[in-house]
């Protein structure tokens, strides 16, 4: 059945990932791939590189749907359930807060985001607050969700080398459920 829903996950990517990451000099499809290649010379995990790959996922399931940022990291947790455990999901559903996360805790994290980037802040409510920067940490996963935003925003670069999506097969079919 995974595999079956791996293969219309990928079809998505096949289908849109040509589309331009936001306002980002990269595709979809080239995001996604140097996330997950920042992922794999980093040596995380399997897990990891599975969520780096398809943490924006969001965007394509609603491609038409840019004016609010889409809750696109919730859209993405949800479809990909089905597919795969915490250790994927939940730094994929964590990876926006992270943003926020960052913005407050670390003073020149802000100054190092694309335009698109810090416009996108906006939409999803901003920095948080010192409050809410400790509940985040809180919660599991929290610390991979930081590390994605990080692969995330090097993620950007036009025309980069990366390994391909065969390339990271192994790793992606290792996370699917059962
Ligand atoms: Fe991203």
């Amino acid at each position: 059945m995974s595999t079956v829903q791996l293969s219309q996950l990928l079809e998505k990517y096949h289908l849109l990932g040509h589309r331009l990451y936001g306002a980002e000099p990269v595709s979809q499809l080239e995001h996604a791939l140097q996330c997950a290649s920042l992922a794999v010379d980093a040596q995380e995990s399997n897990e990891m590189v599975s969520a780096c790959l398809f943490h924006d996922v969001g965007h394509l399931l609603r491609p038409d749907d840019l004016s609010s940022d889409a809750q696109h990291e919730i859209s993405a947790a949800n479809y990909l359930q089905k597919l795969f455990g915490h250790a994927v999901i939940q730094p994929i559903k964590l990876h926006v807060d992270a943003k926020r996360y960052l913005c407050t805790i670390d003073s020149n994290y802000w100054s190092t985001l694309s335009p698109g980037s810090k416009h996108s802040l906006q939409l999803q409510g901003g920095p948080f607050s010192e409050i809410e920067c400790e509940e985040f940490f809180k919660q599991a996963f929290a610390a991979e969700a930081i590390r994605l935003r990080q692969y995330d925003d090097l993620a950007k670069i036009p025309q980069k080398k990366t390994l391909s999506v065969d390339d990271l097969m192994p790793m992606i079919e290792s996370c699917l459920l059962g």
